[in-house]
């Protein structure tokens, strides 16, 4: 299955041009390595309205299966990602962020310091994965072998069985 995946980078910094984000471009590397799309790749700043805002119109485009976003997950005042994401998701996936913590938790004890959450807005997912570029595609890299089925799941593919 194809899978076609936006990338939102969450960065003051990034956003203002002031430090370049490796960490969408390592992920959309990632995406590509498995024979799916990059969709849409955005920077933002770390911003509740504008965070929220892109992911509701990004899950209501039709145009992805599968949002990721990175960084602002972490406990700074401006970390706002998973608040972000909880007013716009209907339904939350715990299991995700429980693996990527817990997987994360034998690399670094920060791991620990990650908030990350995910879940479904209508068929889409969103997963929330750290901000640095090394902490992102080890997190990412946890969840990427049940993502196909998950949006299988999502969308009634009656082929989903099969891969139980
Ligand atoms: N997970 C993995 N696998 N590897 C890492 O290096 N860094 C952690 C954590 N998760 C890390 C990780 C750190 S230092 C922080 S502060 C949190 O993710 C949150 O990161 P964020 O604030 O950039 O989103």
């Amino acid at each position: 299955m194809t899978l076609r995946i936006g990338i939102l980078t969450s960065s003051d910094r990034s956003s203002r041009g002031e430090r370049p984000d490796l960490s969408g471009p390592a992920l959309a590397e990632l995406v590509i390595a498995q024979g799916w799309t990059v969709a849409h790749t955005a920077i933002v700043p770390d911003d509740l309205d504008v965070l929220r805002e892109t992911l509701a119109t990004w899950a209501d485009s039709g145009e992805m299966d599968i949002i990721l976003t990175t960084g602002g997950t972490g406990f700074a005042p401006r970390d706002v990602t998973p608040e972000a994401t909880s007013l716009v998701i209907d339904r939350q996936a715990p299991g995700l962020p429980e693996a990527m913590r817990l997987e994360s938790r034998k690399v670094t004890p920060h791991a620990m310091l990650s908030r990350a959450m995910a879940g479904m807005r209508g068929k889409v997912l969103i997963i929330n994965l750290p901000g640095s570029p090394k902490a992102a595609v080890e997190n990412l890299h946890v969840v990427l072998p049940v993502l196909a089925h998950a949006v299988e799941l999502l969308k009634e593919d009656p082929d989903a069985e099969k891969h139980h």
